[in-house]
């Protein structure tokens, strides 16, 4: 059980560079995997959800040969994937689980996809349903949960599907079955979500059409090795510039960071609230466009969250409602029962550690309101979140005691040295491992 201790105030300064994308690190290795020829990746993110998907791909036959955040990948092509012999194990992620579900699916051979108890929880039937349209075969557990067992050698065809939720996580594992599958698979997503799946496709030569709400992808294609360079996490960024903007007297730079407009989200939702977040020298790398960031404190007010940014700041939540809790007013989030199923249930999760800080923060059934104001110190169970853990240290810049924050092991999941690198920022924290 990994505890964090965190002293109350500080202020932010410094330049840092947050480790790499988790989003576009997992699907460097997955299509890295399947083209033909070497890929080189740098920047990769050592957390152990893409750590997970390095495992899994070795155990169907990939050579991968890994030097800290430098990750060489051997190529198979699309057929060149070969049975595992124990299930893959998904760990915490949730993005690794579905978007290899829909590889799977196209494979000759049987497969298992298993995780921890938080991933075993969370559903699986907005994947399976639409793959069992394809032609897929896939067992699970009661509700559509992992385990998932899978059937190999089943034909794959087109699908033309209409998405029910704004997921990545659905349209990248219906692109990647489709790419298995004969004819054009079209998928419809009722708000924009993150494209990195997109993007990193044409890298590797594939071709993908987006037309509007639509995607579209040819079955039968092959991939070319490619060379990734993954950008810092904006999620992971998010801590830092929701720390910097509260915190007084702070000026902090965050470098290389990718700012992919579907995953910008945080920095328009602060900048509504009053932050002053600057994006410096603009540029594009590997089709990801990337900035250095300059954040410095600011006043916050509390606002309506457009519903319409939602899907662009999914991951970020838990950290702005620790924004709004510093912010003077009221912020009222709408439209995100997806909270709801991440990795623990981040509304009702905050909303009890804001409260146990006395912090007003009423959970609704697709969000929340809270009132800024002053707050103190207190004990707080992050549920094995890595966000929620890192989103209350973040709270302790502005609160009047210290705060204890259990359970928070799985901060490695994403932020490997984040104890670390907050230290360095000047957030006064301290992990026990006892
Ligand atoms: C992700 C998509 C999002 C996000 C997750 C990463 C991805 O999930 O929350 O952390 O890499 O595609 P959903 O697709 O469920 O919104």
């Amino acid at each position: 059980m990994t505890r964090f201790l965190c002293t109350p105030g500080g202020r932010i300064a410094g330049s840092l560079r947050v480790p790499g994308d988790k989003s576009i690190s997992h699907r460097s290795i997955i299509l890295a995997s399947l083209a033909i020829g070497r890929s080189h990746i740098r920047g990769f993110l050592q957390g152990e959800d893409s750590l997970n998907t390095i495992r899994a791909f070795r155990a169907m036959g990939v050579e991968i040969a890994r030097d800290g955040d430098r990750v060489e990948v051997d190529g198979v092509g699309m057929r060149g994937l070969q049975a595992p012999a124990d299930d893959l194990d998904m760990g915490n992620s949730g993005t690794a689980m579905r978007l290899l579900l829909g590889l799977l699916a196209g494979q000759q051979f049987d497969s298992c996809l298993v995780g921890d108890v938080s991933l075993s929880g969370r559903p699986m039937g907005r994947v399976i349903d639409p793959l069992q349209a394809m032609g897929a075969v896939i067992d699970s557990s009661t509700g559509g949960r992992a385990p998932l067992r899978i059937h190999g050698g089943k034909p794959l065809h087109a699908i033309d599907y209409d998405m029910p939720v704004a997921s990545a996580q659905v349209k990248s594992c219906l692109l990647l079955a489709g790419l298995y599958a004969d004819g054009e698979t079209r998928v419809r997503e009722p708000a924009p979500t993150r494209d990195h799946t997109e993007r990193m496709l044409r890298g590797f030569g594939c071709r993908v059409e987006t037309d509007g709400a639509e995607i579209r992808l040819a079955g039968g294609q092959s991939l070319a090795a490619c060379d990734v360079d993954v950008p810092a996490d904006i999620s992971s960024a998010a801590f830092f510039l929701v720390a910097a903007s509260i915190a007084p007297g702070s000026d902090l730079q965050l470098r290389h960071v990718g700012i992919n407009p579907t995953r910008t989200g945080v920095i328009e939702i602060l900048r509504l609230m009053g932050a002053d977040i600057e994006l410096l020298d603009p540029r594009e790398i590997g089709g990801e466009p990337i900035a250095d960031i300059r954040v410095r404190s600011a006043r916050l007010h509390g606002i309506d969250i457009p519903p319409e940014l939602v899907p662009l700041a999914i991951d970020e939540f838990p950290v702005l409602f620790v924004a709004a809790a510093n912010a003077s007013g009221q912020t009222r989030l709408t439209g995100a029962e997806e909270l709801r199923v991440k990795e623990s249930d981040r509304i009702q999760v905050m909303a009890d550690g804001l409260a146990t800080l006395g912090v007003d923060a009423r959970p609704q059934a697709d969000g929340i309101v809270i009132e800024g104001g002053s707050y103190g110190g207190g004990r707080v169970d992050s549920h094995g979140d890595h966000r929620i853990a890192m989103a209350f240290s973040v709270a302790s810049l502005r609160a009047d005691g210290a705060i204890e924050i259990d359970d928070c092991a799985n901060v490695n999941t994403s932020f490997p040295g984040f104890v670390g690198l907050a230290r360095e920022a000047g957030i006064g924290i301290e992990a026990d491992d006892a």
